[in-house]
Order: C-alpha cells, then structure tokens, then sequence
C-alpha cells in the first residue's frame, strides 16, 4: 500500500495550465513525476509557467485556444504526434463573466459556455484515442473536470453563465464517467471554492473583499496548491482508480455551511 499516491510516469494535459488552479496541479504533477503538458492561449503566461515548472521535473508547454473545436483538435493533433497515450487529462481551462442580470451579454453566455462546458465534452471527445491507448482495468485512464462550488449554489454575483456552466460541468461527468467506464477511463469532477487565480484577483488584490471570503469559509482560509493538486493526485493515482463519475467539492467546509443555513 506503499505507493497508493504514486502517480510518477504517467502522463497528464492540464489545460489552463499557465495559471491559477491549473498551474497548481501541473506543479503537483511536474513534482511527482508526471511528464506535464500544459496548454493556454497566451504565450507569455503559459512559457513563464512551464520554465519555472520545467526546473522541477518535465513540463511542456503548448499554446491553444479551447474554445472551439479547431483549436481543440490541433492541440490534440500536437500531443498525438508527441505521445502513443494519454493517463490523465485535466479539463481544467475556465473564464466567467459577471453583468447584472438585465445587461447580460449574449457574448458573455458564449464565451463562458464555449470553454467552461463545451470544451470539455471536445476535449474529452477528441482526446477518447489517446485516453483509450493505455487505459486498463487495474490502473484506468482519468479524466478530471474543473467544476465550482457554484455549479451547486447561488454565487452571490451576477455569474449566471458560470454557475449554469459549472452545473453542466458536474452532470457531464456523470454522464461521461458511466459511458467511458467501459474503455476504463475514470471521469470526476474537482469542484473549488475560493482560490487565488487570476480569475480572483479583483477579491484577492482587495484586502477588505479577500478578508471577506476567507470570513464565509469555516476553515477559515483560501485554498493553496497543496489542497487541488493533493485532490488531483488522488483522482489519478491507485488510490483513486475506483472513484468515477462523482465531483469531490474542495473548500473549506463553504457549501456545507451554506446547506447548514
Ligand atoms: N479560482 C477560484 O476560486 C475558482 C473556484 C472554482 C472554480 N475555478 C475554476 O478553476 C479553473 C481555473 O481557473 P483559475 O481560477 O485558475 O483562473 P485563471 O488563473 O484565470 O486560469 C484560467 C486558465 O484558463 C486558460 N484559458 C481561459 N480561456 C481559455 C481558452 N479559450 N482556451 C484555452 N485556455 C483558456 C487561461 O489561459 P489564457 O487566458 O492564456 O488562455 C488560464 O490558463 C476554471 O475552470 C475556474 O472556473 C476557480
């Protein structure tokens, strides 16, 4: 029982990866021994990233823009023409959108709906070849969805495309995990609370907004990379190989205190 966590030589996307939650679980990843491609649209980012990453263990980075199809394909084009499988795939790559109700854009509802649900049911799709290649019953293929905890709650700001978004993300996984179980490839779904990321930055940058998060979560802190890419590791290791097609909520205690309410 030794080596339960051990995910050292397999091979993981996370896309998203260039920051935020997605660079958190590359790095627990790089650290165990897992050689990591990471993918975002911007460059700049997604290098920084991957250099500083690449100091602790294999780390690669490849640019691309998931919120179509086209992009999806050629960056499945690019990690097919460079690895015979897939073990892990972290649809992780996320935006939100927050307009009060009656100014809502329809091109917030698109973007927000193209890449947080959209391009992990193609992402999934496209990647199904590589997943499938060395996927096997003792030691399944993992796909891991980046949810929220307002994919279940009112996120108390105008988010409406976000939190309908992450709802699909934890349905889809459901969907997928019983459909893919077949090809022992296992589907869950990570759904966070309040992390630092460039998508919280406006709360974090904020000391009076941060304090007041940190306030509504019973333990009473953000999350830190430790606690995403320690739930990551779990999913994609032994320990993990027999949870499918469920969403472990990573938060401090925030839902079940607001279910408590
Ligand atoms: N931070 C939190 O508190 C929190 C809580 C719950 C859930 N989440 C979820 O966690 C995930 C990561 O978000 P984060 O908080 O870490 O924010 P972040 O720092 O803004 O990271 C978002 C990542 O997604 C990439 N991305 C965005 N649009 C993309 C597109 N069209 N194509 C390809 N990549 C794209 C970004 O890179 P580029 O912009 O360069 O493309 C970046 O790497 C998201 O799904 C988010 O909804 C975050």
């Amino acid at each position: 029982m030794k080596a339960l966590f051990d995910v050292s030589g397999k091979t993981a996307l996370v896309t998203g990866g260039s920051s935020g939650i997605g660079a958190m679980i590359a790095r627990g990843f790089v650290e165990n021994g897992v050689k990591t491609y990471i993918s975002a649209r911007k460059e700049g980012p997604l290098m920084e990233t991957a250099e500083a990453l690449s100091k602790l263990g294999e780390c690669i980075p490849l640019q691309a823009d998931l919120s179509n199809v086209g992009g999806i394909e050629s960056l499945v084009g690019e990690i097919s023409s460079r690895e015979q499988h897939l073990d892990i795939l972290i649809n992780n790559a996320g935006a939100n959108w927050v307009v009060p109700l009656d100014e809502f854009p329809e091109a917030g509802w698109d973007k927000v709906m193209s890449i947080n649900i959209k391009s992990i049911f193609f992402m999934t799709q496209k990647a199904l070849p590589l997943l499938r290649a060395n996927a096997s019953e003792d030691d399944p293929a993992r796909v891991i969805n980046t949810a929220s905890i307002h994919g279940f709650d009112n996120p108390g700001m105008p988010a409406y495309a976000y939190s309908a978004s992450k709802s699909g993300v934890i349905h889809l996984t459901r969907h997928l995990a019983t459909d893919l179980a077949k090809d022992n490839i296992n589907v869950n779904a990570i759904a966070p609370g309040f992390f630092p990321s460039n998508m919280t930055k406006a709360a974090v940058s904020n000391d009076t907004i941060y304090q007041h998060a940190v306030s509504q979560i019973p333990r009473k802190r953000a999350g830190e990379p430790e606690d995403v890419a320690g739930t990551a590791i779990y999913l994609s290791s032994r320990a993990g190989a027999w949870v499918d097609g469920h969403t472990i909520v990573l938060d401090g205690g925030q839902i079940a205190q607001s279910a408590k309410a």
